[in-house]
């Protein structure tokens, strides 16, 4: 078994049907086990190319993170007028989540995080950053700003446990 879901590189060869995607493209993309492997084929609908600015090592995990926190988005209907509450937002996950959140219409972007990442959080579109006890405290938050209507949780299985 190739262990792996997401990886970053660079084109050899294209499918007979595929347009829009030529080789030596520099691109990123997902698959379900197999990334790790050198050379890797996957369907063209789970690659597109990599920004230019985007360091390597970004694409080369960039999927998982941002499939993860649309999904959770998708599944918890964030919509317009929503209030969300994103714990641990300076996380992988969480800080998609906190970019994935603005454009779907939502009034508030409320992110958790521990002090040292207070100042990342701030420089991202989020209404408030605050201090995150271990466990995370919501009530603090829901009492100093307004209630949510969906909270994302993408806290570690270790921090949970
Ligand atoms: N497709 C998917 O479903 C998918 C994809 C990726 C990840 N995940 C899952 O999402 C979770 C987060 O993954 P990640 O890669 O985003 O992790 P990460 O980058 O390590 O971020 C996790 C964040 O959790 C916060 N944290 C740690 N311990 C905490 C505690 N005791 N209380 C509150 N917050 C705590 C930390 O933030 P502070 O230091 O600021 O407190 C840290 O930034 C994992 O369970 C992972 O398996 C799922």
């Amino acid at each position: 078994m190739v262990p792996g879901n997401e990886f970053a590189g660079t084109i050899e060869q294209v499918g007979e049907d595929v347009t829009g995607l030529t080789v030596g493209e520099p691109v990123l993309g997902f698959s379900t086990l197999g990334a790790y492997a050198e050379p890797i084929v996957v369907p063209v609908d789970q690659v597109v190319r990599k920004p230019a600015t985007m360091p390597w090592e970004v694409a080369g995990g960039f999927s998982g993170h941002a499939q993860g926190a649309r999904n959770a988005l998708n599944q918890m209907k964030v919509t317009k007028g929503d209030t969300v509450l994103i714990n641990a937002a300076a996380g992988g996950l969480g800080a998609f989540a906190v970019q994935l959140a603005r454009p779907r219409g939502v009034s508030t972007v409320i992110g958790t995080a521990s002090p040292a990442n207070h100042e990342y959080l701030r420089a991202r579109p989020t209404s408030s950053a605050e201090n995150s006890p271990s466990p995370p405290g919501p009530a603090t938050v829901w009492r100093t700003w307004r209630t949510p209507t969906a909270i994302l949780r993408p806290v570690t299985a270790e921090a949970r446990s």
